[in-house]
């Protein structure tokens, strides 16, 4: 197979913007990902790429519950800062307010809406595994357009 073309077939598929954000003891991750779909009505099921060697798939191993943070087109820059470690100080996350959930995940105060999730399963992959989780508790904050990847002039995928 050309990869290059792999690559440009495959980053044709469209994608949103989120961050993950999990709570272990005391300790916290947050990870800005992009392969995220709905799989069922009934449960409400997502389904997640994550990739296997983050700090946030361990965490989401171990705790088994998590929230995704779906974010205004206007937070591109909240979503760059979670590419990197996460760092937890005066009940933030690099920088940005969160609170506990129902559910007791760590979600975002600013943020479009977000999803409390339980994992059910995890499928193994290749370098990602597929997180199954239902969906727990939403939330809708804003009535604002979402971020998408495209948008951002960014790519994961290829
Ligand atoms: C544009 C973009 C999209 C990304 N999408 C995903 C994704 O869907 N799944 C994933 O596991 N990592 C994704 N990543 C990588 C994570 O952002 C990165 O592994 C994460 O920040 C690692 O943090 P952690 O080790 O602290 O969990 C993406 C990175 C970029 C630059």
């Amino acid at each position: 197979m050309e990869h290059s073309i792999r690559k440009k077939v495959l980053r044709k598929i469209t994608y949103g913007v989120y961050i993950l954000a999990v709570k272990l003891d005391d300790k916290y991750s947050a990870a800005t990902i992009t392969w995220v779909s709905q799989a069922s009505f009934e449960p409400p099921l997502l389904m997640i790429g994550l990739k296997k060697l983050s700090n946030s798939y361990k965490f989401v191993i171990d705790s088994k519950k998590f929230s995704i943070n779906i974010l205004n087109d206007s937070q591109k820059n909240m979503a760059a800062s979670f590419f990197k470690n996460t760092k937890y100080e005066k009940g933030e996350l690099n920088g940005y307010e969160i609170k506990e959930g129902k559910t007791g995940v760590p979600v975002f105060i600013e943020v479009n809406s977000f999803l409390e999730c339980e994992l059910v399963k995890v499928i193994e992959g290749g370098d990602h595994d597929i997180i199954v989780a239902e969906i727990k508790n939403f939330e809708n904050l804003t009535g604002q357009e979402v971020l998408n990847l495209r948008s951002t002039g960014w790519n994961y995928g290829g």
